[in-house]
């Protein structure tokens, strides 16, 4: 058995963990995703100083760049996306790791000027052979991609560790998500596939599991005995903005409930798992999104929208029928509501309700933890009269925190009880700015630090919960309009309000 000195661990957490020599290469550098998150987190991280520095990055695109064309590229993105503030030394080091590769997929010429180029940059840049490669493209190209990359040697791990990193969605529903599992795993071994689900590298959802498992207060209550319901709500207030390309056919089910919403049920329904290691908490989430169930009448458990022409941020705005290379017959839907329970002890009977929506009143991620009322209040009814359900909501974002809602006295009232919050803000509470979830997740990439990226397992989980409701949705009926601006379609509301309840209004 080895000697571990207790203090040196400890010392050794609190450490800032610095990523090893290695190349990022990125394909589909010239996307939204890249150019707004994935280069300005790289940079952050720099300026952290939590890269190396013979960090390198490649881009690796249908366009006629040099390498300089594409230094000025990054230093746009990260001069209007970064969160740090730009600072030149930083850039000015970071910047001559910075190679271009112009090339499509089926360019066996410029998959040899890649390997080329990686050589170069081990040699030049002692990146000793650690290469990950960011797949920021559709999902129909992996599979010549992965092709490539293994044809022209650049997959051997025997020199260096090779790392894929694969983008939401993974696929289109199980089958599908299977096939490309097929074509990923054929080439890389599980250890070696970073699946990323941006949400898991928030820092508030990262809470949920301190919350939960650091504290004695919460936990006790965390059940059917005490929880009313749970309501999970991702709203946006943008539309799909250039994205039509992507967005259509796949709609807000598949782009957001698949993973980010499941990803949410899961962390907030899981058991403690043994330990906060990937395997354990892979495992408990597993277990838990194994338990969920979608109510056998998927007619009155769900509902979808598709947003109509309206208002948004005082402007004026399209409906989704009208967006710039949307069709006008398009069924896909930019709003769903989903009941699911989960059937274990702990959960029984609490039905957790999801939500998502583009254009609607305003951004905001929360998962509202509704409590069961009192069971007896020996008050007068006028006096209770505002009371509502107490509530424990974790603000996602913005405005990161967490709120509890209880009852209070009115001051000079006999004996008037009204809602009152009790609020933790992030900002007020620390110093220090959260990192944003693309730096968390490309360093723990870089490290091999597997506990942020979901298995394969659970993602096929995740599907086997919506396959059966994309599957009725596709052959009943087509999304409600509602008017942007607004929180969804009237059918939403219906859904709750068959079981008596509402939605919240964050
Ligand atoms: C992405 C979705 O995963 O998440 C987008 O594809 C959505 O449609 C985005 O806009 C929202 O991310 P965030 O971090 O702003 O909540």
């Amino acid at each position: 058995m080895t000697y571990q000195n207790p203090l040196r661990d400890e010392q050794d957490r609190r450490l800032p963990r610095i990523a090893g020599p290695a190349t990022l290469v990125i394909f589909g550098v010239t996307g939204d995703l890249a150019r707004k998150k994935l280069m300005p987190a790289v940079y952050d991280l720099a300026n952290r100083g939590l890269l190396p520095p013979g960090f390198s990055l490649v881009g690796y695109a249908r366009r006629d760049w040099a390498s300089q064309d594409f230094a000025q590229i990054v230093e746009e993105s990260v001069k209007q996306y970064a969160r740090t503030e730009f600072r030149q030394e930083v850039w000015d080091q970071l910047n001559e790791g910075f190679r271009f590769v112009p090339g499509d997929f089926s360019d066996d010429q410029a998959f040899d000027h890649l390997r080329r180029t990686l050589e170069e940059l081990d040699q030049q840049r002692g990146t000793r052979g650690n290469h990950a490669y960011y797949l920021s493209i559709p999902p129909k190209f992996f599979g010549e991609v992965i092709g490539q990359l293994k044809e022209h040697g650049l997959t051997d791990q025997d020199r260096g560790w090779k790392r894929v990193v694969v983008e939401k969605p993974f696929g289109h529903d199980l089958e599908s998500a299977r096939e490309l599992n097929a074509i990923v795993s054929e080439v890389f071994p599980p250890e070696a596939v970073f699946r990323i689900d941006h949400y898991l590298g928030k820092e508030t959802v990262q809470n949920i599991l301190a919350l939960r498992f650091a504290n004695n207060l919460f936990e006790p209550v965390w059940n059917s005995n005490y929880v009313d319901h749970v309501q999970i709500t991702m709203a946006e207030d943008i539309g799909i903005g250039g994205r039509a390309g992507y967005y259509d056919g796949i709609g807000a089910a598949r782009d957001v409930i698949q993973n980010h919403l499941l990803q949410l049920l899961a962390l907030v329904g899981m058991e403690e798992p043994l330990a906060f290691d990937a395997h354990q908490l892979r495992r408990e989430k597993q277990k838990v999104l194994a338990q969920v169930r979608v109510p056998d009448r998927i007619a009155r458990a769900t509902a979808r929208g598709q947003y109509a022409p309206g208002w948004a941020g005082g402007e004026k705005v399209n409906g989704y029928l009208q967006e710039e290379d949307i069709p006008a017959t398009s069924t896909t839907e930019t709003y769903a509501a989903i009941k699911l329970t989960v059937d274990n002890r702990r959960w029984a009977g609490v039905p957790f309700y999801l939500r998502t929506g583009k254009r609607l009143g305003r951004r905001v991620t929360e998962v509202a933890v509704v409590f069961k009322r009192a069971p007896y209040l020996p008050f007068s009814e006028q006096a209770v009269e505002d009371l509502t359900q107490n509530a424990l909501v974790i603000r996602i974002q913005p405005d990161e925190g967490v709120t509890i809602r209880f009852g209070a006295k009115v001051p000079s009232t006999e004996m008037e009880i009204r809602d009152v919050n009790m609020d933790f803000a992030y900002g007020g509470a620390f110093t220090e700015a959260s990192p944003e979830a693309y730096e968390r997740l490309i360093l723990d990439m870089l490290l091999g630090d597997p506990p942020l990226f979901p298995q394969q397992e659970e993602v096929d989980l995740s599907w086997k919960i919506l396959d059966p409701i994309l599957d009725y949705w596709d052959k009943h009926g087509k999304p409600e309009q509602y008017e942007s601006g607004t929180w969804g379609p009237q059918s939403a509301d219906d859904m709750l309000a068959r079981d008596g309840r509402t939605w919240r209004r964050p």
